[in-house]
């Protein structure tokens, strides 16, 4: 079982180092650790965010670790060597089209959000958002406008082949989770053409599944409403832009975001699982970065996940991530959640209930 480790950037390493701590300890047979260098601190070395060495470990590897990338002293860069072109390129290199965000307030842990307790509760989504499409990758540049000033322009597109395969993942999602079979498909289809034919795409993906209890929401009011009534919500299938902020959101309905993970996959199968990148949906966070206060449960989170999906190591992951809200339930907070802890502190508690 080989594991690509990319730590990456500002916190990456941090908490990467917390995650790799406890997937030692659980002390499993045949797992073997590779470490590649990505995102500002591969382009300092090596003048590129993803050098060819690493992509090439990710590739030979059954799953990949990611940190986190970001540094703003790269922010001046050319776009092509900035540090987050590494984690666009691993996803479209790799071909990750499906990438699960869970989002859940845990049982007695309510308090973490900011929402009133009754409502906070009933939040329990896996956000699917589509990763190797939309207005990320199309083109882009910059141009004169007609009164002279700079205009930045950046192509949004989905076609229907991309939005069936990634519906596919959503359905198949709803089928394997424990709640009724519900998708909310958000988009902005009143608006755009991308979204009108994601709509259409997706009601056609779901001919074939009658029994998945689909509806459409306008991205707007998804944002409002995952806030005002997070139960009104099972999977969530969205486009990479608006998953991309939706996940956001939803980690600070559940109180923050280094509790959330995600898992990046697409078809390719390993003699082990499905092949996947795992790594929590928050940053470098270059202002918390070397204070060692950064929350590392979204990382230890992604491994569970790695262990899951790419291993098929179901009672490991389930162990771990026990133990995460084991010791969220005794106490433990981040410094993000304004709490005492430190990211070591934070592993110790989860290595201690493990
Ligand atoms: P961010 O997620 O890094 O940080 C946002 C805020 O949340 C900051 O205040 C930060 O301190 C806090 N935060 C994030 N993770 C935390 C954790 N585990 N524990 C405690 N607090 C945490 O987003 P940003 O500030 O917008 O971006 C910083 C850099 O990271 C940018 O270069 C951005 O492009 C990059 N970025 C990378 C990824 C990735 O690698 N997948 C994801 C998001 C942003
Ligand atoms: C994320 C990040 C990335 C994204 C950036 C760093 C390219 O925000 O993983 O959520 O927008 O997908
Ligand atoms: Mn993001």
């Amino acid at each position: 079982m080989k594991i690509a480790v990319l730590p990456g950037d500002g916190i990456g390493p941090e908490v990467t180092r917390e995650a790799l701590r406890v997937l030692k300890a659980l002390d499993l047979p045949g797992l073997t650790l590779f470490d590649g260098d990505v995102g500002g601190m591969a382009y300092k070395r090596h003048g590129h965010p993803l050098p060819d060495e690493t992509l090439t470990m990710a590739r030979e590897a059954d799953a990949v670790l990611f940190g986190a990338v970001g540094d703003p002293d790269c922010d001046g860069l050319e776009r092509h060597l900035r540090p987050e072109q590494a984690i666009l390129g691993l996803r479209k290199e790799l071909d990750l089209f499906a990438n699960l965000r869970p989002a859940k307030v845990f049982k007695g842990l309510e308090h973490l959000s900011p929402l009133q307790p009754e409502i906070a509760g009933q939040l329990d989504m896996m956000i699917v958002r589509e990763l190797t499409g939309d207005v990320y990758f199309g083109e882009k540049g910059e141009r004169v406008a007609n009164d002279g000033s700079r205009e930045g322009w950046d192509m949004m597109s989905y076609c229907e082949t991309e939005v069936r395969r990634i519906a596919q993942v959503a359905f198949r999602t709803a089928r394997g989770g424990d709640d009724k079979l519900r998708v909310t498909s958000v988009d902005k289809a009143n608006v755009l053409e991308t979204s009108q034919v994601w709509r259409d795409a997706v009601k056609d993906a779901a001919v074939a599944h009658p029994d998945i209890d689909l509806s459409h929401m306008y991205v707007d009011n998804a944002a409002m409403q995952i806030i005002s009534n997070p139960g009104g919500f099972g999977v969530i299938l969205t486009g990479n832009l608006f998953g991309d902020i939706l996940s956001d959101l939803a980690s600070a309905a559940v109180g923050s975001i280094g509790l959330l993970a995600s898992a990046s996959m697409g078809e390719r199968q390993t003699a082990h699982g499905t092949f996947g990148l795992y790594e929590p949906i928050h940053g470098s966070a270059p202002d918390i970065a070397g204070e060692g206060k950064a929350n590392p449960m979204a990382m230890i989170l992604s491994a569970a996940m790695m262990l899951r999906h790419s291993f098929g190591l179901e009672a490991e992951a389930t162990r771990i991530e026990v133990a995460v809200e084991a010791a969220l339930s005794d106490g433990i907070r981040g410094g993000d959640l304004g709490g005492s802890h430190g990211t070591q502190a934070i592993g110790d508690a989860v290595l201690e209930r493990l």
